[in-house]
């Protein structure tokens, strides 16, 4: 009995890992620098890159190819902070609005109403806690770490590939988590598969549910 329960938990372990390689092929990860320079579309004169189209990569699902919008949360004693999300076409609404987006000021912006201090260009970032480094902005007092977003560019089998990736501390791979509730509606969250992202109560790469894929900047 406990050796079928070994056998079973070993093959589940190897069927996860198979899911998670053949979902995103083997890539090399090629760090573009860490200004806006490295992003596509720009301008030395205003030293911004933009508009970009900032989405969904190789998850094989029928959102690749999806823009980015933001999910609010409002924090107490004002101001806004959230995800940056994507959402699944099965409420009948396909994708979002597009949101604006650049790079400017060395970092990653959407453009979004932030409540009291009004629409701006806003930081993105991948932060909270190490298993989950959200793609957001404006994350409020969490611990470390607090990811400044970089690009960076792939290569498969020698043959680099166009655009750029989004990632930080030399990863790309996000893994993508469905939420569904009352108020929001669906959505799905991205946090970065980087160092100690290994789901807390199982041990395992990916939580419930979870699948991976890239964001890519064109
Ligand atoms: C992925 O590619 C690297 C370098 O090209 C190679 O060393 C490694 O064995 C490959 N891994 C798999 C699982 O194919
Ligand atoms: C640029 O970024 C720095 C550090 O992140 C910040 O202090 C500064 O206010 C930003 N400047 C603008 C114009 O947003
Ligand atoms: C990322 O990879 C580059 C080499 O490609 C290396 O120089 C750098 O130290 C790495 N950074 C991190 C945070 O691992
Ligand atoms: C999402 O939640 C709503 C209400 O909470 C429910 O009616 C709907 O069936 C859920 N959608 C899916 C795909 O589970
Ligand atoms: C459908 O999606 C939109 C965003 O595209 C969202 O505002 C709305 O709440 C969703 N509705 C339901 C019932 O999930």
């Amino acid at each position: 009995m406990e050796k079928l329960r070994t056998l079973l938990s070993k093959t589940l372990v190897a069927l996860s890992l198979a899911s998670l390689i053949s979902a995103v092929p083997n890539v090399t990860v090629v760090p573009l620098g860490s200004g806006c320079a490295s992003y596509p579309g720009y301008d030395d004169a205003s030293g911004i890159a933009g508009p970009l189209r900032v989405t969904v990569d190789s998850t094989g699902k029928e959102f690749d190819g999806f823009q980015f919008g933001p999910q609010f949360s409002t924090a107490v004693g004002g101001g806004a902070w959230g995800f940056m999300v994507i959402r699944p076409v099965a409420n009948g609404t396909a994708e979002l609005e597009p949101t604006p987006m650049q790079c400017a000021n060395d970092t990653l912006q959407a453009y979004l109403d932030m409540g009291f201090v009004g629409v701006r260009w806003q930081n993105l970032i991948a932060a909270g806690t190490p298993a989950e480094s959200v793609f957001g902005f404006g994350l409020p007092d969490l611990p470390d770490p607090n990811y400044h977003l970089e690009t960076y560019q792939h290569v498969i089998d020698g043959e680099v590939q166009p655009g750029a990736y989004l990632g930080a501390v030399n990863v790309t791979t996000w893994g993508f988590n469905y939420q569904n509730f009352t108020e929001t509606g669906e959505y799905y969250f991205l946090r970065l598969l980087g160092p100690n992202s290994n789901n807390l109560a199982t041990g395992e790469p990916l939580n419930p549910g979870e699948f991976t894929g890239y964001i890519k900047v064109t």
